[in-house]
């Protein structure tokens, strides 16, 4: 049996109210997130991953945002928690990693002084003992000649290496949750392979439940267990990597699929990326948002279907498009293949 959750995320909505009128960024999600398991979010620009994951933690909270849902630790509710509730729990029960580290330390102060100052404001430590933990951390992350690159400034640090301080700032309290906001975009193709091979062993070995937000597939595809596609604020597709990778139902996902760029392999297909751009969350279309964009789109469209499991034999695979999955998997083969040949590892497993 899989361990009970550790984060739960049940119909959270976040809206921000502007002169306008409401941004719904985030429209009714709702996930598990378990001790060990990666669950990824995934979609284009403005589709509303990060106020998820802000959310969570508690930095959306101002005056104009309107959140509702209920998001627990543990059986804890993190929206009713009191402010200084969640700044003790940031960093120490969630870390978290963000995608300009330049941006996470302070240019004017050594890098280990701040990881060190982070970690004696939640824990009574001498300030030897946590540059010792420091060091130890950069050596867990990968940062060669950690004594002496702990008393580096932000700007000696290469971007791939900063982006191991951050994640070893986010490891420094041991939090059981880490929330990774697309913590690879910034870097070259290889440096992000290896700081997602990073992120994954880390994973392993410290069992950690990890939300892993990105716009690029191919990022999932290194890592997740569990994939959410977001369409303007809603989840429109969930289910396993494999599901989404081989079986995917939504033609959202499709798009996604064909505009992914995989560090491993070959593109599995040839398909162009998809057309258009998202909406405007204050102008959206009646029924199903994506259907501008999208090539199948008929006449059930204008009514927005539930995100439900429509394949008799993937219990957890949910989808939102009143396609058939006979209709689904015609037209992904004329579309071009997409997803309908598991290479042979995932066969095998
Ligand atoms: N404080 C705010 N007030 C008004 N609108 C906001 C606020 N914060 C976010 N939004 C809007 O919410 C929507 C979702 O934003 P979010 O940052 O979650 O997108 P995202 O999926 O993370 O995109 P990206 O890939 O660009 O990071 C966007 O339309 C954004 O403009
Ligand atoms: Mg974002």
């Amino acid at each position: 049996m899989s361990p009970a959750p550790l984060l739960s995320v049940s119909d959270l909505r976040v809206g921000f109210a502007t002169e306008e009128g409401v941004v719904q960024a985030v429209d009714g999600i709702s996930f598990d997130l378990r001790p060990g398991e990666v669950v990824a979010i995934v979609g284009e620009s403005g589709s509303g991953k990060s106020v998820t994951a802000q959310t969570i933690i508690g930095l959306t909270r101002a005056n104009n945002a309107r959140i509702e849902g209920s998001v627990k630790l543990e059986g804890e509710d993190l929206l009713s928690a009191s402010d200084s509730d969640l700044r003790r729990l940031r960093g120490d029960r969630i870390g978290m990693i963000f995608q300009d580290p330049m941006t996470s330390f302070n240019p004017v102060y050594r890098i280990g002084d701040q990881i060190v100052e982070a970690i004696r404001a939640h824990r009574e430590t001498s300030k030897s003992e946590g540059k010792r933990r420091v060091v130890e951390l950069f050596e867990a992350v990968g940062i060669p000649n950690a004594e002496r690159r702990v008393d580096d400034y932000p700007h000696e640090f290469s971007g791939g290496m900063r982006q191991r301080a951050m994640i070893a700032m986010a490891l420094a309290l041991e939090p059981e949750v880490l929330i990774a906001d697309e913590p690879t975009t910034a870097l070259d193709v290889t440096i992000q392979a290896q700081i997602l091979g990073l992120l994954e062993q880390l994973n392993r070995e410290r069992n950690l439940a990890t939300i892993l937000i990105t716009h690029d597939l191919g990022v999932v595809a290194e890592v997740a267990d569990r994939v959410l596609v977001m369409y303007a604020g809603k989840v429109v597709e969930e289910g396993t990597l494999d599901e989404i990778f081989y079986d995917p139902q939504h033609p959202y996902t499709w798009g996604l699929l064909g505009s992914l760029t995989r560090i491993d392999r070959p593109r599995p297909h040839r398909l162009p990326q998809i057309a258009g751009s998202p909406p405007s969350l204050l102008d959206l279309p009646d029924g199903c948002p994506f259907r501008p964009r999208c090539p199948h789109e008929f006449s059930k469209c204008p009514q927005y279907p539930g995100l439900e499991a429509r394949l008799p034999e993937a219990a957890d695979h949910r989808d939102r498009c009143w396609l058939t999955p006979e209709e689904k998997k015609a037209k992904r083969l004329v579309e071009g293949q997409i997803g309908l040949e598991p290479p042979p590892e995932v066969r095998q497993a």
